[in-house]
């Protein structure tokens, strides 16, 4: 029996020596070391020795297997490093570049309207493009047949109220969103709101249905003119240089009182009048005014105790002039060779 286990170890040294793989080792592994490998099976047969043999042959066995199991896992450790070795990528071959895709300019200038205005304290609210007939125009003090209402020229949807009344509308102006914002959260408080916006326009180089809007509301008390002019003229220097200046005059809109019309010097000509601000020196670029205060009731706040400003800025008409482009219908054209330039 002795010269058994000393065959069975000199078999597995031997073979060991010319494996090449880890499928080698594993054969090996099976035939000799697993639990029903020759070892373990002769093993099993040293419980018919008398005591003493035991003793011998079992403490005989014991340092083999102990001996074998040792070699074995060098060899195997030895292997496995080597097939990581041999797996390596080689990492001086040119990697291909993935496709990048563009942001759409006005995504770019919307992004960059939310950082200044975040860093102002102010929060981004969102409000739905398919809007009541109710927000978009009569909480905004322009009830049906006013004359206002065709300042903005409107997709009416085909759908009813109780009242028989047509009453949803592609929202025309990010406006409406004050009111929801007012309901929401209450006053004081200080939002803005980026949105999409769609008018029934015939549309040519300046003109779109579909474009974007800037909105901003701040309700508080004392709320006054001078807060939004310094808050307008800071984001003119933000948006286009230190130099900036702002102008305004007066507009009517029918929810604030007073309303006004900000122009900002021109970036381009430094207010000197160029091909950008058709000679003026002056770019128009965001409505405002103080909350009217029907809107703020309509809001749900109290006008004597709360006031407001209000003001939106042309979104797609900012990165029109930002960018130097000349026809509103490439911002959703998808054409790719007017997005890379991005
Ligand atoms: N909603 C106006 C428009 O579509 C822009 C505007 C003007 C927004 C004055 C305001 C504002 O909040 O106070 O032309």
């Amino acid at each position: 029996m002795k010269n058994k286990f000393q065959k069975i170890r000199a078999e597995f040294l031997e073979k060991l020596k010319t494996v090449s793989d880890v499928g080698g080792l594993r054969e090996l592994e099976l035939q000799y070391l697993s639990r029903k490998g020759e070892l373990s099976s002769l093993m099993h047969e040293l419980k018919d020795l008398s005591v003493d043999m035991k003793k011998e042959l079992g403490a005989l066995a014991n340092n083999i297997k102990n001996e074998l199991e040792t070699t074995f896992n060098e060899v195997k450790d030895q292997l496995d490093k080597l097939s990581v070795k041999n797996a390596l990528v080689d990492i001086t071959v040119p990697g291909v570049e993935p496709v990048h895709g563009h942001l759409n300019p006005i995504t770019i200038i919307q992004r960059e309207m939310e950082d200044i205005f975040s860093s102002l304290g102010f929060t981004i609210f969102d409000g739905p493009e398919l809007e009541s007939d109710y927000f978009n125009f009569t909480a905004l003090n322009i009830p049906p047949f006013h004359p206002a209402r065709d300042m903005q020229d409107t997709f009416y949807v085909d759908s009813k109220n109780q009242d028989g009344d047509l009453d949803l509308v592609m929202r025309t102006h990010t406006s409406p969103v004050q009111i929801r914002a007012m309901r929401k959260l209450g006053a004081p408080l200080k939002v803005v709101v980026p949105g999409r916006c769609f008018r029934n326009e015939a549309t040519d180089a300046r003109h779109e249905h579909t474009f974007y809007q800037f909105e901003g509301l701040v309700v508080g008390e004392n709320i006054n003119f001078a807060n939004l002019k310094s808050l307008l003229e800071l984001v003119g220097k933000k948006l286009f240089g230190p130099n900036t200046k702002l102008r305004m005059r007066p507009k009517f809109y029918p929810f604030v009182e007073p309303g006004n019309n900000g122009e900002y010097t021109c970036f381009l000509c430094n207010g000197q009048g160029c091909r950008v601000c058709k000679n003026t020196g002056w770019l128009e670029i965001v409505g405002g005014g103080l909350v009217h205060p029907d809107v703020l009731r309509a809001g749900g706040l109290d006008p004597e105790k709360y006031s407001g400003l209000a003001f939106g800025f042309g979104l797609t008409r900012l990165a029109m002039l930002k960018y130097g482009v000349t026809d509103v219908r490439l911002f959703n054209s998808g054409d790719l060779k007017f997005l890379e330039q991005f």
